[in-house]
């Protein structure tokens, strides 16, 4: 055939079966000229490096965030007691990939272990004994991966739903300003890692007002805070479109970026509310609660590539704001939403499923950078 009928024919097929299937794609290429894309692991996710979930990892995901090995309980089970084994072996995964690192997190409530929280006498600890300990661990962690991780989710879930600072025993000890301590530690302790807060729900606006007044809280006290997480933990429904948008922009008015964290959209009925990420909730099963414990039927999975097409149709009119979108999970059969809050569902929150096959979702996403228009901003 001559050349010129022969590129004919190659844009022709390409035009019949439409944008670059799963099997050929990258979602981290497709996504290159915008933002990062990444993935929460899990240390079963590439124990095998030639595995398929490894191979998924390496294929699609650009930045990884360990779901739990960079949690104060992994890192530091006993005072002064440093387990560094599983981190490391996750950054030289993602070193070995040219994929980055984001440190999840340094300081939260949650996954805390208790000697943290515990002063003399079974008192609780005072301000000065709290501020030593949220200092060498973060010394000690930040030095040992100074280089290696891109940033820092420094605070993780510090406000209530009105917008208040929540009652945490970081709270409790050192007051307010333990928030602008972690960052400060943080800055020192690396200076060129980027620093975040990171909480759920920023999208309702009560919540929303009060990440605002932190980041000009840290801004007044001269402290640098690179970008806001929105851990992104939606409904189908729920949030709209326009609300997540509206968070986007008034956190980069403040002059930080914003990043998608901890993204999946649950997909099953009969839990209360949308986002509340606070692992202590639970409710009770049902069964009724329970339907697509045999697989997404196709109209649901429809639905759900729809949900996922207008977030990042979102994302992508907003790139110059976003700096990345990380899935909270690899696949379905990994999701914390099967677990949460109620134990034991099938739940089908992310872009690949149980046999790690990609869903329409996932082809709905890569299709939203496939198609958008370059000449837009
Ligand atoms: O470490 C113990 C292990 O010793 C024990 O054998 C095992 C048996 O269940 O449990 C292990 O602890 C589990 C831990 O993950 C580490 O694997 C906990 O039960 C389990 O509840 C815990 O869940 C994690 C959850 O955070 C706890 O806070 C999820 O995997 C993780 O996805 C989730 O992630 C959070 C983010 O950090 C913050 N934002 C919300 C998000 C979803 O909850």
């Amino acid at each position: 055939m001559p050349r010129t009928l022969f590129f004919l024919a190659a844009l022709a097929s390409l035009a019949v079966s439409g944008a670059v299937s799963a099997q050929t794609a990258s979602l981290r290429e497709a996504y290159q000229p915008y933002f990062l894309i990444g993935a929460a692991v899990n240390t079963g996710n590439y124990a095998d490096e030639n595995s398929e979930d490894a191979r998924l990892i390496k294929t699609h995901f650009k930045v990884l965030t360990p779901e739990n090995i960079l949690k104060w309980e992994a890192l530091q089970p006993h005072p002064g007691q440093f387990e560094f084994r599983a981190a490391d072996r996750l950054v030289a995964f993602a070193g070995q990939n040219q994929s980055h690192v984001v440190g999840h997190t340094l300081v939260w409530h949650g996954q805390t272990p208790p000697w943290v929280f515990a002063g003399e006498n079974g008192e609780p600890p005072d301000r000065d004994l709290l501020l030593a300990r949220m200092r060498d661990h973060i010394n000690t962690v930040l030095g040992r991966y100074q280089g290696r991780v891109l940033g820092w989710d420094v605070v993780n879930e510090a406000l209530n739903e009105d917008g208040t600072l929540r009652d945490t025993p970081w709270r409790r000890a050192i007051g307010d300003d333990y928030i602008e301590k972690a960052f400060e530690y943080a800055r020192a302790a690396d200076p060129a890692a980027e620093l975040y807060y990171n909480d759920y729900r920023l999208e309702a606006p009560a919540k929303r007002a009060g990440a605002v007044s932190l980041v000009k809280r840290l801004q007044a006290a001269g402290l640098r805070i690179d970008a806001v997480g929105i851990q992104g933990h939606v409904g189908l429904t729920q949030p709209s479109i326009a609300e997540q948008e509206d968070a986007i922009r008034d956190f980069h008015r403040l002059g930080v970026r914003v990043m998608i964290t901890e993204m999946d959209v649950d997909v099953l009925p009969g839990t209360k509310g949308w986002g509340d990420a606070d692992i202590r909730r639970r409710e009770a099963a049902d069964p009724a609660f329970n339907p697509y414990a045999q697989g997404l039927p196709a109209p649901m999975q429809d639905a759900l590539a729809a949900r996922y097409a207008d977030f990042f149709r979102m994302y992508l009119r907003n790139h110059d704001k976003i700096t990345r979108v990380t899935f909270w999970g690899l696949n379905d059969g990994d999701s914390w939403l099967n677990g949460f809050p109620i134990p034991g569902r099938t739940n089908h929150p992310l872009l690949f499923d149980r046999q790690n096959r990609a869903k329409p979702a996932f082809q709905a996403v890569l299709d939203a950078a496939q198609t958008r228009d370059r000449s837009d901003p």
